[in-house]
């Protein structure tokens, strides 16, 4: 195979990594791995067969999706019909109390969430129809970490800006992020609600908030943006997920990060478009997802494949050219991505993806601000960077591991 010009690599080593490796391994982490319910694992499983699309029994109907273990469920659980996104700051004090003060927000969240998601949820409103499959997860800002030394990977840091950014601070970063994804809508105003109570009482500031939704998928297939194409085939799987997606064997092996970017699209623009155009702009067929060098959706696109004039088959600006992981090492990211639609002049994605390295999204970020064939239908507007925390064991709270 071709070596890509623009980025000498091996095809496939680890991911460079920016999550602080320790020697001794944490022997806790893998205790507690081993601890948890074989329910849970097999639920656990279930979910990240059908995130491939692969065949894999549907969740048991009405099933809980547990929110204790070793790592929180909102990163591979499958992904929901619908989200919502909540970010707040804590008050700048001294780091003793701020610390203090982060404790009682944690364990807030931690009992709030651990409660709203279980087979028999206290408030009545979610208490109505089965359970309320709820996932979360919870994650701590870049600068609330250094404020108050926060134990988190090293490196993990905020974004830089970047070319064509337009982004409202006042719809992106915090010192705490949460994202709930449910079935419904109506689950995530009541929770939403309850963890905005929760937070609020044990001293936190409510930042912003952004709901999402999916287009409707049956388990097991993609689903679509509002650009109209399968958005989410080519995430990596269970393996790939230890090597790109948590952080390495140590303190941060059941963390990971999440970027979140608010992405709004210029819809019209982009369906005024000949559809072949549109096609080449992503690189794959708009109705069944296939790469342009494939046969099926899952084949991996083919970024050297050539015509017979020499000139590439996806082209040089394409989506998935430039964001293929080919130009990374064969480092890949989990996109769980959601639109948005906050009125008819601003509608788009929520990119949320998860990742050991966050420079592996600014590297991919930077190849397609400036030469992304999207780029003049896209506006970054807000952007959030986070540490997932490792899971609460039974008992335990999120966060327990930040203060060593
Ligand atoms: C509104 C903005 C965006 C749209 C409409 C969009 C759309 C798509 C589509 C249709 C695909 C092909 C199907 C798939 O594999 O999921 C794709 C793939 C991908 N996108 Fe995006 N995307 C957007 C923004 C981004 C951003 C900001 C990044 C990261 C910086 C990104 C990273 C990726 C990656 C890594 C792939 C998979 C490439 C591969 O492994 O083949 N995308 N995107």
């Amino acid at each position: 195979m071709p070596a890509e010009p623009e980025n000498a690599q091996d095809p496939l080593p680890p991911a460079a990594t920016v999550l602080g490796r320790r020697g001794a391994l944490l022997a806790a982490g893998a205790v507690l791995a081993a601890g948890i319910g074989a329910a849970a694992d097999e639920l656990a499983h279930k979910e990240l067969t059908a995130r491939h699309g692969r065949s894999a029994a549907p969740p048991p109907e009405g099933a809980a999706v547990p929110f204790h273990g070793p790592r929180q469920a909102g990163v591979t659980t499958s992904q929901q019909p619908a989200t919502q996104l909540l970010a707040f700051d804590l008050p700048q004090t001294t780091v003793a109390a701020g610390r203090q003060t982060l404790r009682g927000v944690l364990d807030a969240l931690t009992r709030t969430l651990a409660d709203a998601g279980s087979e028999a949820p206290s408030d009545l409103r979610l208490a109505g129809g089965g359970t309320t499959r709820l996932s979360s997860l919870v994650g701590v800002g870049p600068a609330l970490a250094t404020r108050l030394s926060l134990d988190v990977p090293a490196g993990f840091a905020e974004l830089p800006a970047f070319p064509g950014d337009r982004l409202d601070p006042a719809r992106g970063g915090g010192d705490l992020l949460v994202q709930l994804c449910a079935a419904d809508r109506w689950t995530l105003t009541v929770v939403a609600e309850l963890v905005g109570t929760a937070a609020r009482s044990a001293g936190a500031l409510p930042r912003w908030t952004q709901s999402g939704f999916l287009s409707p998928t049956a388990p097991g297939t993609t689903p679509r943006n509002l650009f109209g194409f399968k958005d989410g085939t080519a995430n990596p799987d269970a393996a790939q997920d230890e090597q790109f997606v948590w952080g390495p064997p140590g303190a941060h092996q059941n963390g990971t990060v999440l970027v979140y970017r608010r992405i709004r699209m210029d819809v019209a623009g982009f369906a005024a478009l000949p559809g072949d155009r549109r096609e080449r702009m992503i690189g794959r067929r708009a109705g069944d997802g296939v790469p342009l060098t494939g046969t099926a959706e899952h084949d991996d696109p083919d970024i050297y494949a050539k015509n017979p004039d020499g000139s590439y088959v996806i082209p040089a600006d394409a989506h998935v050219r430039l964001t293929s992981p080919r130009l990374d090492g064969g480092a890949r990211m989990l996109r769980r991505s959601y639109s948005y639609d906050d009125g008819p002049a601003d509608r788009g994605l929520l990119f949320c993806a998860f990742m050991r390295d966050p420079g592996q999204f600014v590297r991919v970020q930077d190849r397609l601000a400036t030469r992304d064939a999207l780029a003049p239908f896209l506006q970054h507007q807000a952007s959030a960077v986070a540490y997932v925390l490792p899971g609460a064991a039974d008992g335990g709270s999120l966060g327990d591991r930040l203060w060593t």
